[in-house]
């Protein structure tokens, strides 16, 4: 088994990574949560099937009564509905403050039982189990917990660490190819913004087969990198923009396909390819990185390029969240295996992305 810690001082966590963990999830949460006697299990209707039986068994052994809710699988379930049906299973099933919350699924149930449990009774204790590659390197580690709003995407959230995360890489054997590279983009997005050896690494794994073939590895050097940018700025007032990289553009293009039509990585992928090109013609980025970006994208089945309106791509820059007076956080990369938060006046940021889009079309 190999553990990282998140050292937040008064939050301290631990990340378990091993094979067939889910199946000892008993033990590991009932060493740190000695006094919980009820857990609530989020999960969706993909996932139940698959690990909520033996996850429960594992928590009922270790002297958990344990209540299992199911909801409907996608990204329509963070919503404010949803954490209303949540909040009366918990309260019918009569949690407490001395209870916990346990999220197992991909990135919509992490966030979603992640901000019930921020907010249900002022904060009730939260345990992370991450089956998806995308929740596993990104979602689940950092303590960002949403719901969406009708006015946009993750408009509701907390910061809400989780007292445990365990991850179990078996769970990745049963996604989808689509769901592997979905969550390939923002591991090779660790390898550009910190690591230039694991980037490289990532391109001698050559596909899903070798990647797998090392998944506790690459699990630990994403969880590694995310730790360090987590605890060097849990809020997201700086460093942790860096984790953005790739995302400004790639959230036009989310935008375009009305969030159905490119999973989220396939949107940061095409969006780290714009992000390179943009560094490369401000003269930050050497030239050379577009070409090793887009080789590796392609490696791992995940676009370079995506249309999108221009006007949509306007309004997408200009309402991220990135967005700082006078200008806008962009994340480019100094050389490949280092990223850089550089502020731009809007006004250039704009010209130069118009540029690089009539280039491309
Ligand atoms: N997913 C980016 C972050 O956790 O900051």
């Amino acid at each position: 088994m190999t553990t990282l810690t998140m050292a937040l001082p008064g939050r301290e966590y631990d990340i378990l990574i091993e094979s067939g963990l889910l199946e000892r999830a008993g033990e590991h949460c009932r060493s740190v949560l000695p006094k919980a006697r009820r857990l609530g299990v989020v999960t969706d209707s993909n996932v139940a099937p698959l690990y909520l039986e033996r996850v429960v068994k594992s928590l009922e052994g270790a002297g958990f009564a344990v209540k299992g809710i199911t909801i409907p699988a996608g990204e329509r379930s963070k919503s404010l509905e949803m954490l209303g049906y949540i909040y009366d299973e918990m309260l019918s099933f009569g949690l407490s403050r001395t209870d916990a919350v346990v999220a197992l699924g991909g990135g919509v149930v992490g966030d979603l039982a992640g901000f019930a449990a921020a907010t249900l009774l002022r904060g009730v204790a939260f345990v992370q189990m991450p089956t998806t590659l995308l929740a596993q390197v990104d979602s689940s580690v950092g303590g960002k917990v949403a719901i969406d709003l009708p006015a946009g995407k993750n408009l509701a959230g907390a910061f809400w660490q989780p007292k445990l995360v365990l991850m179990d890489p078996d769970c990745l054997s049963t996604l989808s190819d689509k769901t592997f590279s979905d969550g390939m983009a923002e591991v090779i997005k660790y390898g550009c913004i910190r690591d230039r050896a694991f980037f490289d690494f990532l391109g001698q794994c050559a596909g899903r087969a070798g990647v797998m073939a090392q998944i506790e590895q690459v699990l630990y050097t994403c969880c590694d990198i995310k730790r360090q940018v987590v605890l060097a700025d849990e809020r997201d007032t700086g460093l942790r923009m860096l984790l953005n990289f790739g995302h400004t553009v790639g959230h036009a293009f989310e935008l375009a396909g009305r969030y159905e039509d490119w999973t989220h990585g396939q949107a940061v992928a095409a969006g780290m390819v714009w992000a390179v090109r943009l560094g490369e013609k401000l003269g930050i980025t050497p030239a050379g990185v577009q070409d090793a970006v887009q080789t590796i994208l392609k490696q791992y089945d995940l676009p370079v390029r995506i249309a999108c309106p221009w006007q949509t791509m306007v309004e997408a820059v200009g309402l991220d969240k990135k967005r700082a007076e006078g200008g806008i956080s962009f994340v480019l990369l100094d050389k490949l295996g280092w990223a850089v938060c550089r502020q731009m006046k809007n006004d250039r940021l704009l010209d130069e992305l118009k540029r690089l889009y009539e280039e491309t079309v």
